[in-house]
């Protein structure tokens, strides 16, 4: 395949690569090379022209929770502890009704594709058969994902609670089905520490290790909660480490979200074992949860995202969540002012190239990465007015919607949008 166009992509958090009206060749859904002219040998090739348009890596998104697509923007009076009992565990019992699940999951799916997030990490609920749907869903989506069931077995309503060999026995079920998807792959989900009981947490971490599996979960969140986890594990220092301490971070793949108030010695734990810090920022305003200092840990070294974290937050729009975050950094620089704020293009590559690390070469169109693309235009005014490139992504990740991107590519097949005519609004 070639295609032409104006890409614009992320390398690394300090430099950002522009190729204008450059030529480049996909094989085997890779990245191959970029011409600025095509080379004879490809002269007798059809080029997918988008000479004008602006294209980019489609965005991948480590946190966000699928049942809750549904309740986004709702309940933000409360804070998350509250909100969990009053909006999200009341929405999440209703996925037992498997119509209602396979409904609700097509509309999560196609919002995720006509947005642009190709990629995702997901929570389910605790349920089995609605889980497996939406890995089924997504699976026929044609999008790629990591999901998982939740499991939750204290300090939980009885309506939305699991006996604890039950949910360890419903997971290692799903573990075993999902191997006959090509799209989807598991990620052991504990919700939080203070909903899984340690013998939920020990049996997890033994799946971890039994079938070398990630981990997903919720760290440091919200002052609350913090207290809370100190008051059930009171001898077991941090936060940080409670997951440890029972085989939940996996060196190197584990996604935590949030991760906002932080103590020195827990950064030195995710350092070392390499934790995916989803930055949440839509939803930490939303929740009033906090802000994490986002530029201070890319500093230390520390290996942190961009997610939504829906409906913790209210749009699961990528674009949307790259300028949050951006506009919450330069809060916290007008606060901090020896902490600098994150530019554009370190956003992007965060929402890209970084979270996209967790699926193997992904986010980037450097040589060998997965030809994952949304080609995009933004253009209002044609004739009177020419944006050049970075212009375009500027006003597609502060103003951009769903009808400015023309296509989406996963590993160089053009996705169609899902579902069809099944998705009716
Ligand atoms: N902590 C435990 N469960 C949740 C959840 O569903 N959303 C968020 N934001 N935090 C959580
Ligand atoms: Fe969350």
């Amino acid at each position: 395949m070639i295609i032409k166009g104006n890409f614009i992509y992320t390398p690394s958090l300090d430099q950002m690569v522009i190729r204008k009206n450059e030529y480049l060749v996909v094989e085997d859904g890779k990245v191959k090379t970029f011409y600025k002219a095509l080379p004879p040998k490809y002269q007798t090739e059809t080029v997918i022209d988008h000479t004008d348009a602006l294209i980019i890596p489609a965005f991948n998104d480590l946190h966000i929770h699928a049942p809750q697509y549904i309740n986004r923007g709702i309940g933000f009076d409360k804070e998350l502890l509250p909100w969990l009992e009053t909006y999200t565990f009341p929405m999440e019992a209703k996925y037992k009704d498997m119509d209602f699940a396979d409904r609700s999951y097509r509309l999560f799916l196609h919002r995720l594709w006509e947005n642009g997030t190709l990629r995702f990490s997901a929570f389910a609920t605790l349920h089995k058969e609605a889980t497996w749907r939406l890995m089924e869903l997504c699976e026929r989506s044609g999008l790629k994902a990591w999901i998982g069931k939740v499991n939750m077995d204290r300090n939980s309503p009885d309506y939305l609670c699991e006996d604890t060999s039950q949910s360890l026995q419903d997971t290692e079920e799903l573990i075993q089905k999902v191997t006959t998807l090509q799209n989807v792959n598991y990620i052991i989900t504990p919700r939080f520490v203070p909903s899984t009981t340690e013998a939920l947490m020990r049996g997890l971490g033994e799946l971890v290790k039994k079938y070398d599996l990630p981990v997903q979960s919720h760290l440091s969140e919200n002052k609350s909660e913090i207290a809370w986890v100190k008051e059930l594990h009171p001898n077991i220092p941090t936060y940080t480490e409670v997951y440890e301490a029972f085989g939940l971070m996996p060196k190197g793949k584990t996604i935590m979200a949030h991760c906002i108030h932080l103590s020195e010695p827990e950064k030195a734990i995710l350092k070392e074992r390499d934790v995916m810090m989803c930055h949440c920022a839509q939803s930490n305003a939303d929740l009033s949860s906090g802000i994490m200092p986002l530029k201070e840990n890319l500093d230390l070294g520390l290996r942190c995202c961009i997610a939504s974290d829906i409906a913790g937050s209210h749009t699961p729009d990528m674009n949307r969540h790259i300028a949050l975050s951006i506009e919450l950094s330069k809060i916290y620089h007008m606060q901090h002012p020896e902490v600098k704020a994150i530019t554009l293009p370190q956003a992007l590559f965060l929402a890209t190239k970084q979270s996209g690390s967790f699926f193997g070469k992904v986010g980037s169109f450097e040589a060998g990465y997965a030809f994952d693309a949304l080609v995009i235009e933004t253009e209002e005014m044609p004739g009177f007015l020419q944006r050049e490139p970075f212009e375009k992504l500027e006003q597609f990740i502060y103003d951009g919607k769903a009808s400015n991107i023309l296509e989406r590519y996963v590993e160089g097949k053009k996705i169609p949008c899902p579902f069809g005519q099944s998705v009716i609004f």
